[in-house]
């Protein structure tokens, strides 16, 4: 018996920063807001029979909290951890307490930019790392949570 508030549903968590899609760096993080994202994210989500509970923070703090509420209330997580990905040892480890898969995504490639942005302390906790496919990171992610939660159900 699965004991997970809803198996199906997948926490999309954006941190630092991203909330300026659109807007910052369009040459490396595209056109497409957050907003259209999450959208996105959505969309994608329904037609593979999953949901979709999308959020963002630039805060440490309140990003871990959100790691912590999936421990129980999601069959999955997709993370963009934006620059904590390279500072967070607390973010890490909140991640490895996770029973659920964990896909770490980065719309741009982050090994073919400055040296800082090729260490990751989520990659090694990660199930799956997607980096520089854009907003379709994200679709690729939930295809592969929803083999992954098929499989296990
Ligand atoms: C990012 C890459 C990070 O290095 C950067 O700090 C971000 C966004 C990406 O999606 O490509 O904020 O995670």
């Amino acid at each position: 018996m699965e004991w997970r508030s809803n198996p199906r549903r997948v926490l999309v968590v954006n941190g630092p920063n991203l909330d300026l899609l659109g807007r910052r760096e369009p040459d490396i993080y595209g056109h497409d807001t957050l907003a259209d994202l999450e959208d996105r994210a959505r969309r994608t989500a329904a037609d593979l029979g999953l949901e979709v509970d999308a959020r963002q923070s630039n805060h440490e703090g309140v990003l871990i909290d959100w790691v912590h509420e999936a421990m129980t209330d999601h069959g999955g997580l997709i993370i963009n951890p934006g620059g904590y990905t390279h500072t967070s040892v607390a973010l890490r480890d909140a991640l490895a307490a996770l029973p659920v898969p964990v896909v770490e995504v980065h719309l741009s490639n982050v090994h073919a930019r400055e040296s800082f942005r090729s260490h990751s302390y989520v990659s090694p906790v990660a199930t799956a790392v997607i980096a520089g496919a854009g907003v379709t990171g994200y679709d690729l992610a939930l295809r592969f949570l929803a083999e992954r939660l098929v499989r296990q159900a």
